[in-house]
């Protein structure tokens, strides 16, 4: 895989713009990232300048704010509908961005702060290279993503089917280390995990994907629509990995954190 996702962006922010309702009801799993990212980087007390990327609803951008710390927080989110349900949560400031473009001013932010938000990013070596830009010196990156075993199962079945793309395309550990030090950031750690979640039919599993809004946007993904045969042969597929009456479904969690210098 090359070091771009070829992405249809409109597509990102229209699906996540969707799911702002049914996004907090189906997002245990990405609340038990958020809290284990937190965790594990020990931040018992934020000060200054921290930008929450790709907030959401705001799940991590209230657990931020519970840090005691001078802090100011920023939120920002390419959804607006995103934005709005955060806002409903949470005081602090909120900007609807794009994390590829952000306006922000060099050396100006202590603390960038993401959960599972840079796996719908195209080019991440530039968005390295523009926290590198914003981070004050000795400022912190600290992220999740999900990484290229996530959903291994789908992608499998619907292998059985067609050539096309029905999985996103998600960069690997040693991807993220050569992006983030290429970018000249520092004191690179990286945690790799493998959650297993179960569902009782292929359909609970796409109702739930597309709640939380992570829909295929891949560029060379099947446009138009899947015949009702193609539909039936990849459930048969999927539903051959059956373990205990249970369809699994793996997500590859990737914990980074990094800092300039
Ligand atoms: C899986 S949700 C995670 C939300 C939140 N961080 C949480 O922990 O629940 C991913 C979020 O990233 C946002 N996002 C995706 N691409 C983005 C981009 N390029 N710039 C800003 N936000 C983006 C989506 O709109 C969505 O709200």
């Amino acid at each position: 895989m090359t070091a771009v996702l070829q992405l249809d962006k409109i597509n990102v922010k229209r699906s996540f713009a969707k799911a702002s309702d049914s996004y907090d009801a189906l997002a245990g799993l990405q609340r038990e990232i958020g809290l284990t990212l937190l965790r594990q980087h020990k931040v018992a007390e934020l000060s200054g300048v921290v930008l929450d990327l790709g907030c959401g609803t705001g799940f991590l951008t209230r657990e931020l704010q519970l840090f005691s710390g001078d802090k100011t927080i920023i939120a920002m989110d390419i959804a607006m509908p995103m934005l709005q349900a955060a806002r409903s949560k949470c005081d602090v400031a909120f900007s609807c961005v794009d994390i590829e473009s952000l306006p922000v001013q060099d050396k100006s932010i202590d603390w960038i702060f993401s959960n599972l938000a840079f796996q719908w990013c195209t080019d991440l070596v530039g968005v390295f290279e523009n926290f590198k830009r914003v981070l004050k010196p000795g400022g912190s990156l600290v992220f999740s993503s999900f990484g290229p075993q996530t959903l291994r199962e789908l992608k499998w079945a619907w292998a059985k089917v067609d050539d096309y793309s029905h999985v996103n395309n998600f960069f690997s550990v040693q991807q993220l280390r050569e992006f983030m030090q290429q970018a000249g950031l520092q004191n690179i750690q990286i945690e790799n995990s493998r959650h297993k979640s179960e569902y009782s039919n292929v359909m609970a599993l796409m109702k739930e994907l597309k709640g939380i809004g992570a829909h295929n946007v891949t560029v060379n993904r099947k446009k138009g629509f899947t015949t009702k045969t193609q539909w039936k042969n990849m459930n048969v597929a999927y539903e051959s990995l059956m373990e205990n009456g249970y369809l699994p479904a793996t997500f590859d969690v990737i914990y980074v954190s990094g800092s300039n210098g």
